[in-house]
């Protein structure tokens, strides 16, 4: 797609971080944007920035794993455009972080309900829809580098972000016939507010087996996303690859050698003279971790945060 002018754009997490980039991007190529949020205040913050600026946005308040809320937004869209939407953006997401043994029923059902489970939501509310109005479009999916390989301190997370990455290229070959290209955004740290997720966990999945504080957000915060790209600019390049039809999105001119490099990691793993050669190479990763956990390091602060780790009351994870 490269004429964004007069489209409609449903962006989910619309009220911060990527999500927000993405609306302020795509309202000014002229899309008419709708954003939607579990967070109110989110909402409100980005409705006021639009007003100023006097931007054809809509605003709906929606926890997308909630499949009746979900329609519903999609009916109103509908009822305020005239039409579903012809772009749609799945990009809310959250994330836990803790030790992969100490993980809940709970961590697994709340990551994976939010970003693989209401992409799913994303896609069967709205692919008929967008089929049956007969004008194409095109269907992003914010995934994460984090999908491409496990993590043992975000695994709920890295698991649902791989899930994604998959079922983009499934969409992206089933829909084509229709006119409507499918695109995987995979970034690596973004300057939002993904470490306020804990905020956003509904009570009934409140049993976490990590660690998680004012404290532990704070860390986050610094030491990954602060210095994580700008959404706008993310959103630019993002809107560069609609343009040019690609599955896969990556914030680098070149990720060839990532990529490469992942695949190579998958290799490894499946002989033994291969595990060897890796095992060596994630002991020499672990020490480059361990060194940037001094003083100096983007790590530093970690074990005082307490950030990473069990919960109290676990009592069968190593200290590692
Ligand atoms: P963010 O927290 O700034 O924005 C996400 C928005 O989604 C928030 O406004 C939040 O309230 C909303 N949200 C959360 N749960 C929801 C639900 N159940 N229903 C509706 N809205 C909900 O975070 P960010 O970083 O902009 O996240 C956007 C996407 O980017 C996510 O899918 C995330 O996994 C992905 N990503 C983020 C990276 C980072 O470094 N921040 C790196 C790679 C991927």
């Amino acid at each position: 797609m490269k004429d964004f002018k007069g489209k409609v754009a449903f962006i989910t997490g619309g009220g911060s971080g990527a999500g927000l980039g993405q609306a302020k991007v795509f309202s000014e190529a002229g899309c008419k944007v709708v954003i939607v949020d579990i967070r109110k205040d989110h909402l409100d913050e980005a409705m006021a920035y639009f007003k100023e600026k006097k931007a054809e946005v809509h605003a709906i308040h929606l926890d997308l794993t909630d499949r009746k809320a979900y329609a519903e937004a999609a009916d109103e869209v509908e009822k305020v455009y005239g039409t579903p939407p012809q772009l749609l953006f799945n990009t809310a997401g959250v994330n836990a972080f803790g030790p992969v043994e100490a993980s809940t029923f709970e961590d697994f059902d709340w990551v994976i309900g939010v970003n693989l489970g209401g992409v799913i939501n994303g896609m069967v509310t709205f692919v008929p829809r967008m089929i049956k109005a007969g004008k194409g479009g095109h269907i992003t999916t914010v995934a994460s580098w984090g999908g491409f390989m496990g993590f043992a301190n975000t695994a709920p997370y890295a698991c649902a972000k791989a899930a994604v990455v998959n079922l983009m290229e499934s969409y992206y070959m089933g829909l084509k016939p229709y006119g409507i290209g499918v695109s995987c955004l995979c970034p690596i740290g973004i300057n939002s507010n993904i470490h306020e997720s804990p905020l956003t966990r509904p009570e009934s999945l409140k049993n976490t087996g990590y660690n998680v504080s004012e404290k532990t957000m704070e860390y986050e915060k610094k030491a990954f996303y602060e210095s994580g790209i700008d959404p706008v600019d993310l959103a630019k390049i993002l809107k560069k690859g609609i343009e040019n039809e690609q599955l896969y999105i990556f914030q680098f001119d070149d990720p060839e050698k990532m990529l490469r490099d992942n695949y190579e990691r998958i290799i490894n793993y499946s002989t033994p003279e291969g595990m060897k050669m890796q095992e060596e190479l994630e002991r020499k990763r672990r020490e480059e971790m361990a060194k940037m956990s001094g003083d100096a390091g983007p790590m530093a602060g970690a074990a005082e945060a307490g950030w990473g780790k069990a919960r109290e009351g676990i009592d069968w994870v190593k200290d590692k």
